[in-house]
């Protein structure tokens, strides 16, 4: 089972199981359940307010599934991904970021670092 680290400034840090394998799961999920105060507002890949910044400490693989469209967008519009890194996604189907959309990316078997909150970093 993988282990979800949440670390913030602002809080102390806490470190969850995650049930992998329901490709369903969303990082919001995960850290609603286990009571972590990320922010969030649309729950849908819009506002950009649950913006965290994910580290891979598995090193199995790939950090998460793929960004989303709307994680895409609004990660752009953040100046959070670049349109290199976008081109470079779209070719080897790798994040070629640390920065996600908790609403939007599903959880994988993988340790993870969750950094929060890191909208004004
Ligand atoms: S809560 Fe709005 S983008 Fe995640």
């Amino acid at each position: 089972m993988p282990l979800v680290t949440f670390s913030s400034p602002l809080h102390k840090d806490k470190t969850v199981y995650a049930v992998a394998g329901s490709h369903k799961k969303t990082l919001l999920m995960l850290a609603k359940e286990n009571h972590i105060p990320i922010d969030f507002n649309c729950e849908d890949g819009q506002c950009g307010t649950c913006l965290v910044r994910v580290t891979n400490l598995s090193r199995k693989g790939p950090m998460g599934g793929p960004l989303t469209e709307r994680e895409v967008k609004v990660l752009k519009e953040l100046g959070k991904i670049t349109q290199e890194e976008i081109d470079a996604m779209a070719v080897d189907d790798i994040p070629h970021t640390s920065w996600r959309l908790a609403c939007q990316m599903v959880l994988r078997d993988e340790d993870i670092l969750v950094e929060y909150p890191s909208a004004n970093e």
